[in-house]
């Protein structure tokens, strides 16, 4: 079945630091489906032999070590461009011309992928519609949107309207790359493949999870779009609670689209609505030092750049369980890790000295880097008496498995061409999403915001987000990933 990538916003970053590197990883693997052709489109007035030159220096800088000459030859052949005005209709009829006449007849798959600035999804989305080219009847008709899906609940309601005029639900993919991530996906075999952990999955064993998504890096030169954003919306809205989606959703009934979706917003739905102190009880805001004197932020911007969030899920598995959602950027290394704090036991019967707290178990699952999953536990210290310490069982991809890890680009836009949406998120899901954030955006520009505090670059946070943990008894997991 002939299939084609056509990529709105081919001249952006996006495109040639993921989408490209991706759908030629997985021609070079065989992966792709035969006859599978990509044609970019943006307002550039690029020739095709310029756009592919430009390809083949950036794929080779971003596929790394595994690009190889040959076969990107092989792969380029079959990438062609449209310059394209998002705007202009008659440039969408054009497109439709040389799509038809590149594709030879119908019957050939095709995913729109809306790759440009989100500003322009919604004419995009329009200009796809009244030029016939989401219709179906010559063959199927898929659009990918990237993040962000809105800026708030509002606007994200409005685009799903939008999109729904021209394309039916089952023809939208909107990407959160953290689903395609393979340790994210690793949740769900670890969760739902194996016995041993399901049932210490739940509010009698656990003591509460934390959630983190630490960044080393800085906004660099994203300010401009950073600093109207901020980390709720860049991190939260998506990337961290499809985390916690994948930690606290129970086991759908089978590995499908629907069936994992409607699980998944099951969860948000029962995250429980903060009101009146609530925002200053179980919010953490932070900016990083130097912030406010990057190029485009304002001297005096109240934009934060690291949050932390206590969040309770008033459902029967969860009740009493604080899930704890943290992301920063300028922090001490870069980690993304699910931490799974299970209770002490009810009783310590081995003393050590005055010491009678021992660490409790505790799950790491660490998305990245170093991916891998470790056990904490206590063991005795041999020829020592009885004295304890904690240790772990490490498990590690990259000693278990050979091969490079995929980038999340490769997995979904696979799927989306096979037409498997379950690593996508749904309308309903987008939505909810934001009703959770909505109402902490708007009590952080209130008197019930919590003190937006400075912290310095390489640290884990503001001094308050310790303090905070301190203050319920219980502490971050600062752990930077051990590379192996
Ligand atoms: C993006 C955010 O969605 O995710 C960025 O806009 C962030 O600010 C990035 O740096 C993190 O993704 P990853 O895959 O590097 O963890």
């Amino acid at each position: 079945m002939a299939h084609t990538v056509v990529i709105f916003g081919a001249s952006g970053d996006l495109t040639s630091r993921k989408l490209i590197p991706a759908l030629y990883l997985l021609h070079q693997k065989g992966r792709l489906p035969k006859d599978t052709r990509v044609v970019g489109v943006s307002r550039t007035k690029f020739t095709q032999d310029a756009w592919r030159q430009e390809l083949t220096a950036t794929t080779q800088k971003f596929a790394g070590k595994e690009f190889d000459a040959a076969s990107w030859q092989k792969f380029a052949s079959s990438v062609f461009y449209q310059p394209g005005d998002i705007d202009k209709l008659d440039h969408f009829q054009a497109l439709s011309q040389q799509l038809d006449a590149l594709e030879g007849g119908p019957g050939a798959t095709r995913i729109y992928y809306l790759s440009t600035s989100p500003a322009l999804y919604t004419a995009a989305i329009a200009n796809l519609g009244a030029s016939g080219l989401a219709d179906e009847s010559r063959g199927v008709r898929r659009v990918v949107i990237e993040k962000p899906f809105g800026t708030d609940l509002r606007s994200a309601q409005e685009l799903n309207r939008a999109t729904h005029q021209v394309f039916a639900e089952k023809q939208v993919y909107r990407i959160d790359h953290y689903l395609g991530k393979e340790t994210v996906q690793n949740m769900l075999v670890l969760r739902f493949a194996n016995s041993i952990f399901e049932p210490l999955w739940n509010r009698r064993y656990i003591d509460h999870v934390q959630i983190t998504v630490a960044e080393e890096v800085d906004v660099g030169r994203r300010a401009g779009y950073y600093d109207h954003s901020g980390v709720l919306r860049d991190m939260f809205q998506n990337h961290l609670l499809q985390l916690l989606m994948i930690t606290a959703m129970e086991a759908p009934a089978r590995f499908s689209a629907d069936f994992i979706r409607d699980e998944k917003v099951k969860v948000l739905r029962t995250i429980k609505q903060m009101t009146g102190g609530d925002f200053a009880r179980d919010t953490v805001r932070g900016q990083y030092e130097g912030y406010r004197q990057a190029e485009g932020v304002p001297p005096d911007s109240q934009t934060a750049t690291f949050a932390a969030l206590k969040l309770h899920i008033d459902n029967w598995r969860w009740q009493g369980v604080p899930f704890y959602l943290r992301s920063g950027k300028a922090m001490s290394c870069r980690t993304s890790q699910i931490v799974i704090q299970y209770r002490e036991p009810p009783i310590m019967m081995f003393r050590d000295g005055p010491r009678t707290h021992m660490d409790a178990n505790k799950l790491v699952i660490q998305i990245q880097p170093a991916e891998g999953i470790q056990l904490h536990f206590q063991t005795k210290v041999p020829d020592a008496g009885m004295k304890l310490r904690s240790t772990d069982l490490d498990f590690s991809f990259a000693r278990e498995f050979t091969g490079v890890m995929p980038d999340s680009y490769q997995r979904l836009l696979l799927d989306a061409m096979n037409g498997d949406a379950s690593l996508f998120a749904r309308s309903d899901e987008v939505e909810v999403a934001w009703s959770i954030i909505d109402p902490i955006l708007a009590a952080w520009q209130s008197p019930a915001a919590p003190p937006l505090e400075t912290y310095p670059i390489g640290d884990w946070g503001p001094a308050s987000s310790d303090a905070w943990m301190k203050a319920q008894g219980r502490e971050w997991f600062d752990v930077c990933p051990v590379l192996h």
